[in-house]
């Protein structure tokens, strides 16, 4: 596979169009950023890490009957994707009170949430990835209502998945952003699930293994990463 022009170049990864004109590479740069990249960052080892990392769950996925966009390793900080239409649309659960939620409601952080919580957000640097509902989505066409439909339930089937991996090896899912994209007429699990993009707690202590090291300066970030893969049995150089 042919690595050719880069198609967009975004805070954690750069991506590239390949001789496939359905496939692109994804590059995990050692990049980190927080608040909306007002904090950034080069950490040493973290785009290796988080291209296992990623590989390790979407993998995992597959095998539950989840599509996914990802195809194979092709390199320590390199995969090869399926190239989807994105959409402009994240989708997060919350198990666990955290972060923007607790800083919206006044929530402590912390408290289980039953059910989870599932909440839109717009991709937009410049706004501030503002939180939006269906009728937002659906109102300005960022995606059809059997779109949203269909994200809802891929989300909440990794929630079930991902849950029982991370319980597994004595972790708790706190939160998770996806995004997805079409491929053809499906709807696909794209860009990445580390822990840049989840909150991932130490079951018995609660000690933070995720970004809220770097969000909150508490050091160890790219070690807790590694902590979290060597516990899931992610194999890294
Ligand atoms: N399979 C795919 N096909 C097409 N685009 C993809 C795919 N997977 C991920 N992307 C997009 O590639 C970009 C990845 O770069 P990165 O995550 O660094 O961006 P970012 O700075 O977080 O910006 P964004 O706010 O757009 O996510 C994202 O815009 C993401 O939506
Ligand atoms: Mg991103």
């Amino acid at each position: 596979m042919k690595k050719k022009d880069v198609l967009c170049t975004g805070k954690a990864k750069s991506v590239y169009y390949t001789d496939d004109d359905k496939k692109l590479i994804l590059h995990f740069r050692n990049d980190t950023s927080a608040f909306d990249g007002e904090k950034i960052e080069k950490l040493a080892r973290k785009g290796e890490v988080n291209n296992k990392f990623n590989a390790f769950i979407m993998q995992k996925l597959e095998e539950a009957g989840i599509p996914t966009h990802f195809e194979e390793l092709i390199s320590d900080e390199e995969s090869l994707v399926k190239k989807l239409d994105m959409f402009p649309i994240e989708c997060v659960v919350r198990n666990i009170a955290a972060g923007s939620l607790c800083k919206r409601l006044g929530v402590e952080e912390g408290i289980e949430v039953s059910p989870p919580i599932f909440e839109f957000f717009l991709k937009d640097d410049a706004l501030h990835d503002p939180m939006i509902n269906e009728y937002h989505i659906q109102s300005f066409g960022w995606a059809k209502p059997e779109d949203v439909v269909a994200m809802q339930e891929l989300t909440f089937k990794v929630n079930t998945v991902l849950k029982k991996l991370f319980a597994d090896c004595g972790l708790l899912l706190v939160d998770y952003k996806l995004e997805f994209g079409r491929f053809g007429d499906q709807i696909v699990l794209g860009d990445e699930f580390t822990p840049d993009g989840c909150r991932l707690w130490d079951a018995e202590t609660r000690k933070k293994l995720d970004k809220d090291r770097f969000r909150q300066g508490l050091g160890g970030v790219v070690e807790a990463y590694e902590e979290v893969a060597s516990r899931l049995g992610v194999k890294l150089s």
